[in-house]
């Protein structure tokens, strides 16, 4: 499976997200965007593919999209943010103890927790990908690639990764891009160094 975070620690895992006005605040728009990205081909989903959108809160919170099971991701912002927001909406109804997993719509889990809690059960090594990192070419390692949201990782986001047993930092050369297209750079290279299966990907 290819495991990717993305960390936007000043956006709120509120329990209603504002449809209309999705760059506003916390720029569900670009969270909306990975969920796309991360997830979505021209004309299917990335079954080999597990995302996690960590939300820095309050409160704290990771929603997990697993490839394999998820349904009703359509390739549009405005779509995409409505079933995020029908998955936070769940996790708010049954408002769990933090840590908790719910499974809320198909596919989609949340579970309350804070950036370190979520790095200690992630499949090492991590793959921080940092503008500032040598320039990587070829065939990614495997691991848990991890990208920062549209201001990046905030400084105790940092401080929770500094210690982790394992942190690779791997960089894409000199253009700093976006969240989403960040993860649309890795999927390339994994498609096309790592052995992608042609046509191997599931139907929406
Ligand atoms: C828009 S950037 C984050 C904001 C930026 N660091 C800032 O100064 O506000 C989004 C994320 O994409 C990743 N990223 C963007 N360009 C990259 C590059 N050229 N190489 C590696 N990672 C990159 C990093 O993880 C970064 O945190």
């Amino acid at each position: 499976m290819r495991r990717f975070v993305v960390a936007f620690p000043s956006t709120a895992a509120a329990s209603k997200v504002d449809l209309h006005n999705l760059a506003d605040g916390g720029r569900f728009d670009l969270v909306a965007r990975c969920a796309m990205t991360g997830l979505l081909t021209s004309h299917g989903i990335r079954s080999d593919t597990v995302l996690e959108l960590h939300l820095g809160g309050p409160p704290p919170l990771t929603l997990t999209l697993d490839g394999r099971k998820v349904t009703h991701l359509h390739p549009s912002e405005r779509a995409a943010a409505g079933l995020l927001q029908e998955a936070l909406s769940s996790w708010y109804r049954v408002a769990p103890p933090m840590t908790v997993p719910v499974d809320t719509t198909p596919g989609i889990t949340a579970r309350g927790e804070d950036f370190g809690r979520l790095l200690d059960r992630l499949e090492q090594p991590i793959i921080l990908l940092d503008e500032s990192a040598p320039a990587h070419a070829g065939a990614m390692p495997p691991g848990t690639f991890l990208v920062g949201g549209h201001r990046g990782l905030g400084m105790a986001d940092l401080a929770a990764l500094a210690v982790q047993p394992q942190v690779l930092r791997v960089g894409l050369g000199p253009v700093h891009y976006h969240a989403d297209a960040v993860l649309s750079v890795v999927h390339y290279l994994l498609d096309t160094h790592n052995g992608a299966v042609p046509g191997g990907f599931g139907g929406l």
